[in-house]
């Protein structure tokens, strides 16, 4: 939430790099955006309201080789321009931008307001440039007085400062993300990689509890108590410019369930050796608890059903905002398998500590490498899927759904029968992602735009994925949809379901088809117009979406027809799709 971009060094043009940076970390956040050139000696601050998107970088074009920029999603303060960042202290000396929050920023302001501070926003982020100018009272040295301002932070922020007497960018880390890039000409500093891709491959990560300070041609990490310095490796990335970018698509969210012809077979191809030692883990472990937010929740809650079904094993799902009170559970033989597209996801986050507190491992199934969650966990899978940009996740879903499908397999010592029903299920989503079956996708979305209410249900394994459905549909396209598990609409919802309500069923062949066909049967007779996704036809379905066979995988086939009729639901209904309103990308607040 909040992206966050800095940059250092023998460049002149930082302003505008600053801005094509922040136009790469928009998915963070998009109610406004600013940026602060230090140039002659003074800090330049340009600021609004709206999208990043929309600027033009050659009019920051201003010989300039400091400077920082933010794109905001608003969490203390409305949407103004007052609010946006970077903040700046009294004489505008000091500039920050910030991704957090600061708990305690109440009381420290009111500290700083005692000392004669004035304050322009509602935003926790300003107490920081104001902070950091009372410390330089007793120092000259920019980032020790950041350092020692950071002594005075509760709370989780990654935050980037200059000031007009220095030539440094120093930036701090607690909780939210930042990687340093590794430029020819100078170094970057941001809350994600594709911020700065174009110019380099080569980052350096900063860990809970450290700060940087640059100057462009040398860096220093420290640790943030004791100021000692902290040696880090550079890595080199494997991800591509091309990976990263829409391409031909008209949207993210497009690309990336296009994407999904490729994605799910690389999420397959994983170490053997590795995947066998996790089984191991969790058929040892006393306990094992599966957490995720949102769409990751659902990749858990499935595969609650493929431990379930395939290897008889009983794992426990929680969601991870739910996870706290789930401590009376955990024992040092636990394991905790956490799953996250991000991998920063604040949630997700707080249930590891947890159980790292009670002494249990944590198994980490995530997408960005050398994000939080993967340098935390004791074990890590990665998914492979290729960044993920577009706010609504898809092809990370599937990616964590093959992986916990393969798990499982491996579990019920089949590991080489479930690799081939992935690779399989992979060829078959090829194949059925071609444009006319996307154009029928779409045929479907055209005829059902304008309805305001639409059901989905499932059974098994499909149950997890009409919840799914429901937030791929709700959070792009801002229709009301609910997903149920099939059995449970007699039970109350049905009392919804009007003549031509759009109701969706996700069916596979297997030992529930008969009964979810039969609550597909109970919603047509209370007007119900029924849309089934499927392998095969059924006389219940006025509209069908046929998908491949696939077995224990089906879940994994029937959410993508849905992926893209929200899509094609948000593009017909006006909205942006990549960016819904009232949401960002990564979740790194509580
Ligand atoms: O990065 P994560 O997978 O941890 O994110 C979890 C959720 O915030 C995320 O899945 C969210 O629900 C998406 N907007 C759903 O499309």
């Amino acid at each position: 939430m909040c992206g966050i971009f800095g940059y250092v060094g023998k460049r002149n043009d930082a302003g505008a790099l600053a801005v094509e940076g922040l136009k790469n970390l928009e998915y963070r956040g998009y109610d406004s955006w600013g940026i602060a050139c230090k140039t002659d000696g003074v800090v330049l601050i340009e600021k609004s309201t709206g999208k990043i998107s929309t600027v033009d970088s050659n009019d920051f074009r201003e010989s300039c080789s400091l400077a920082i920029g933010h794109t905001r999603w608003a969490t203390h303060g409305g949407v103004t321009e007052f609010n946006a960042h970077p903040h700046a202290n009294g004489d505008q000396k000091i500039a920050v931008v910030h991704n957090g929050i600061l708990e305690n920023y109440q009381e420290l302001k009111k500290d700083l307001m005692e000392k004669g501070h004035e304050f322009l926003s509602e935003t926790d982020t300003e107490v920081i440039p104001h902070l950091i100018e009372e410390y330089l009272k007793q120092t000259d040295d920019f980032a020790y007085a950041v350092r020692m301002a950071c002594k005075d932070f509760d709370g989780r922020y990654a935050f980037l400062a200059l000031h007009t007497e220095s030539n440094t960018l120093v930036a701090a880390r607690r909780g939210s993300p930042l990687i340093v890039g590794v430029g020819d000409d100078g170094y970057f500093v941001a809350s994600d990689i594709p911020a700065f891709m174009e110019h380099t491959k080569l980052v350096q990560y900063l860990d809970d509890g450290e700060m940087v300070v640059t100057n462009g041609d040398n860096i220093i990490f420290s640790d943030l108590e004791t100021g000692d310095e902290v040696v880090k490796r550079e890595i080199e990335i494997t991800w591509s410019i091309e990976q990263a970018q829409k391409g031909e698509f008209e949207h993210y969210m497009l690309k990336e369930i296009m994407d999904q012809k490729e994605s799910v077979a690389r999420a397959v191809n994983q170490n053997e050796e590795q995947i066998y030692t996790l089984a191991e883990a969790i058929r040892n472990a006393k306990g094992t608890f599966l957490v995720g937010c949102g769409t990751a929740a659902k990749a858990c809650m499935a595969a609650e059903y493929f431990f379930s079904v395939i290897a008889e094993k009983h794992v426990n799902f929680a969601p991870a905002s739910e996870f706290k009170l789930y401590h009376h559970f955990l024992l040092p033989e636990s394991l905790l398998i956490v799953v996250s597209q991000s991998g920063e996801t604040a949630d997700v986050l707080e249930a590891m500590k947890i159980a790292k507190s009670k002494g249990s491992k944590v198994l980490a199934i995530v997408n960005v490498e050398g994000s939080t969650i993967d340098r935390e966990a004791d074990y890590t899978l990665l998914i492979n899927a290729g960044p993920e940009r577009a706010v609504a996740s898809t092809k990370a879903l599937t990616g964590q759904m093959a992986v916990l499908l393969l798990i499982a397999y491996t579990l019920a010592d089949k590991t080489q029968e479930g690799k081939r029903l992935l690779l399989e299920t992979s060829s078959k989503i090829n194949d059925m992602l071609n444009p006319r079956y996307v154009e029928f996708v779409e045929s479907i979305a055209e005829k059902i735009q304008e309805k305001s209410d639409l059901f989905i249900i499932g059974k098994s394994w499909n149950y997890p994925m009409a919840l799914e459905s429901a937030i791929k549909i709700q959070e792009v396209s801002y229709v009301h949809a609910e997903g149920f598990a099939g059995g449970e609409l007699k039970h109350g919802p049905i009392a919804l379901i009007e003549e031509g309500t759009p109701c969706i069923a996700l069916v596979g062949n297997d030992e529930v088809k008969a009964d979810i066909i039969s609550n597909a049967i109970e919603l047509k007779a209370r007007g119900g117009h029924i849309i089934g996704i499927s392998p095969e036809n059924n006389e219940v379905f006025d509209e069908w979406i046929k998908v491949p066979d696939a077995g224990a995988a089906q879940a994994i086939v029937n959410i993508i027809p849905v992926q893209a009729l929200a899509y094609f639901l948000a593009v017909k209904r006006g909205k942006d799709p990549d960016m819904p309103r009232n949401l960002a990308k990564s979740v790194t607040v509580k």
